[in-house]
């Protein structure tokens, strides 16, 4: 029998709960206990994480680290990151740190375009459709004032909008092409609201345009939606230094250690596969800020992997290089990100968080977000070419496993007083935990 239900989102959470742990669980009532664990006990705060979505029945909590002392522009700034992966907060704070005495992170926007089309179909003349849109143009801005006085007031809006003709790729399809600027709001809504009424205006006008025939005039508007892709919204992080000051505890000889990092990067510029999990380490830094913040990482994750694509093969984000004995290691990211509207006031850990970087506008919001990302590829490139992931990431991961197996507090201190000098294995530790427990 399949678990079907008509009407689940009209039933109240109570009956949600009762409704699904009968259906799927073998022990409902621990089931229930375990969702009502993770209710908040303040029930305006539970109330308004309920409404975030719809057919709420628990919270999923995701740590909120802090990675501190990260030098940026000249300024020290504490990063909030929310995460699951172990290891990821504790390197950036590492990075962070080993930055900040060889001259910090820079970071700089370099451009704040996004992008919205209205994809539609045309079935005619495109010389007649190329002369409609140049008479019409004016419209879309006349016809979208009531939306825009409000953005154009903090000095963003649309900033152009044209007709492309994609008939190469489809039969008949045409785009009209919008660039906005939508200042410290990520812009979806305000973009969005835009192409419906570009949608509008292009059907209606259509309609009254007398060259076009009845065929012509019969525009299809397939979809109007803004582009997560924004490579005209980058931002550059940075480091760099003479490459005899990167000397430290694993960087004994700076200069085969900096040729080794390089490396690494030509590789992940030229393989795929090397590269998708190279950029992971980066979206590591980049989503627990994206999220922290309030922010749509799928957006961001979207966006930023067609970024890395570009050039027709997926290639690695970041790029390093040595010029006179200047060691640089950077990247740039596309990011459309907002510090006003959608969760950025309604939800208090992200105001929290907004508020521990000085509640920055948008712009300022990129380049943290950047840095963080440039920060976790140099822990995580530093880790694998010198010591290996595994050292310090295992080391952070006995405590999962520790917490896993419930070890208690002298379980624990003779667990990591032995695994000090051994390595860390997930085999290695419940042999371990479990040869403690025979033995008492
Ligand atoms: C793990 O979350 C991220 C890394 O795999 C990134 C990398 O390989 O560069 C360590």
């Amino acid at each position: 029998m399949p678990n079907t239900i008509a009407g689940f989102s009209k039933l109240s959470k109570e009956e949600k709960i009762n409704w699904i742990t009968a259906a799927y669980f073998s022990n409902p009532q621990e089931a229930i206990s375990i969702l009502k664990n993770y209710w908040n006990s303040d029930e305006k705060l539970q109330k308004l994480h309920d409404e975030f979505i719809e057919n709420t029945i628990s919270n999923f909590y995701i740590p909120l680290g802090v990675a501190p002392n990260f030098l940026i522009n000249g300024k020290y700034n504490s990063i909030p990151m929310a995460i699951e992966e172990s290891s990821v907060v504790a390197a950036a704070s590492k990075a962070a740190k080993f930055w900040s005495t060889r001259g910090g992170f820079k970071a700089t926007v370099i451009n704040t375009e996004k992008i919205g089309q209205v994809h539609f179909i045309f079935k005619g003349d495109v010389t007649k459709l190329t002369s409609f849109f140049a008479q019409t143009k004016t419209k879309f801005y006349t016809n979208t004032e009531s939306i825009t006085k409000n953005m154009q007031k903090r000095g963003g809006g649309i900033l152009d909008i044209e007709l492309r003709d994609k008939t190469n790729l489809l039969p008949n399809y045409y785009q009209l092409h919008a660039t906005f600027e939508t200042k410290d709001s990520m812009g979806a809504n305000f973009i969005n609201s835009c192409l419906e009424q570009f949608a509008k205006t292009l059907k209606e006008e259509a309609q009254n345009y007398d060259s076009f025939s009845e065929e012509e005039k019969d525009i299809e508007v397939v979809m109007s939606i803004l582009s997560n892709y924004v490579p005209n919204c980058i931002v550059r992080a940075e480091v760099s230094c003479p490459v005899e000051d990167l000397a430290e505890k694993h960087i004994e000889n700076p200069k085969a250690f900096v040729e080794r990092f390089i490396r690494a990067i030509q590789i992940a510029e030229v393989e795929p596969f090397r590269a998708v999990t190279h950029n992971k380490g980066i979206m590591n830094g980049i989503d627990a800020v994206v999220l922290a913040t309030g922010n749509d990482f799928r957006a961001v994750e979207a966006g930023i992997h067609a970024y890395a694509s570009r050039n027709g093969s997926y290639s690695s984000l970041s790029h390093a290089k040595i010029e006179n004995d200047i060691f640089t290691f950077w990247l740039e990211v596309p990011l459309a990100l907002g510090t006003v509207g959608g969760l950025t006031s309604l939800h208090p850990l992200v105001k929290l968080s907004l508020e521990m970087l000085e509640n920055p506008s948008a712009k300022e919001l990129m380049q943290f977000v950047a840095v963080a990302g440039l920060a976790q590829n140099f822990a995580a490139l530093r880790s694998l070419t010198t010591t290996g992931i595994q050292d310090g990431h295992m080391k952070m991961h006995l405590n999962n496993i520790l917490n896993q197996f419930e070890a208690n507090d002298e379980e624990r201190v003779l667990i990591r007083k032995h695994f000090k000098h051994h390595v860390v294995s997930h085999s290695a530790v419940v042999e371990y935990i479990e040869t403690l427990r025979r033995t008492v």
